[in-house]
């Protein structure tokens, strides 16, 4: 029974003792300033493993579902290529300033992680806390299941068979949405410069 109480004051001083440091202001929220590594890790340990637990029962649509239609470029150059790059694209400036950074989609990295269906999950949810939007409310199944498939792709796309597909595509395609126009004359209204960079061709 001594014991007991004994572990017990000593919790609520604990639980007390970090609310009080998380109240006090004194921990930094800045992004520029990274994680502890062992922080790092168990945020990474988390994020994996709810993303392997909520994706395990979602069924990967038939033989259909990973032709890649020209809209799902449209969708990604118009969206995704701004943080994660694109063959011939470095991802825009802010996305460098972002903590946890965007990883480049044609780096490989993301495609030997997660697999097709934990990519539509994470496409369709986002990821709390990281910069990494939730598509779902915006995009249909047929979409999130095309941008996972040609997110699976990219590491493999030459610069020019991906440009040849986005301009196909048109300015606008898809579910509604407007993204910008992929590269003509007006198109690059947004930024000007870093719109084309590491592509000659405009
Ligand atoms: C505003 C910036 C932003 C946009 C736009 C964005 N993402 Fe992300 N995305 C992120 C960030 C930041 C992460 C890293 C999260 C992390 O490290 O846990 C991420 C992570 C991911 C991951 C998981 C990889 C990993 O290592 O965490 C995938 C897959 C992904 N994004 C796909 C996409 C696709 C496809 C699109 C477009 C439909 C997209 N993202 C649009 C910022 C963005």
């Amino acid at each position: 029974m001594k014991y007991l109480v004994t572990i017990l004051i000593v919790l609520a001083v604990l639980i007390a003792g970090a609310f009080l440091y998380a109240w006090s202001g004194l921990y930094n929220m800045a992004a520029s300033k990274p994680h502890w590594n062992l922080t790092s890790s168990f945020i990474e340990m988390v994020r994996d493993r709810s993303i392997e637990t909520h994706s395990q029962d979602i069924q990967r649509p038939g033989a259909g579902g990973t032709e890649l239609k020209d809209t799902f470029f449209s969708h990604y150059h118009g969206m995704c290529r701004l943080c994660h790059g694109a063959p011939g694209y470095r991802p825009e400036e802010f996305a460098m300033g972002l903590y946890p950074k965007p990883p480049e989609m044609t780096s490989g990295e993301i495609q030997t992680e997660f697999n097709q269906v934990e990519i539509y999950w994470i496409v369709e949810h986002g990821l709390k806390l990281t910069g990494m939007p939730a598509f779902g409310p915006s995009h249909d199944e047929e979409d999130l299941w095309g941008l996972a498939a040609l997110a699976r792709a990219m590491p493999g796309m030459s610069p020019e068979q991906y440009n040849q597909r986005v301009q196909r595509a048109g300015p606008h395609a898809g579910s509604g949405q407007s993204h910008e126009e992929p590269e003509g004359e007006s198109g690059s209204g947004r930024h000007g410069e870093g719109e084309t960079e590491g592509h000659g061709e405009t």
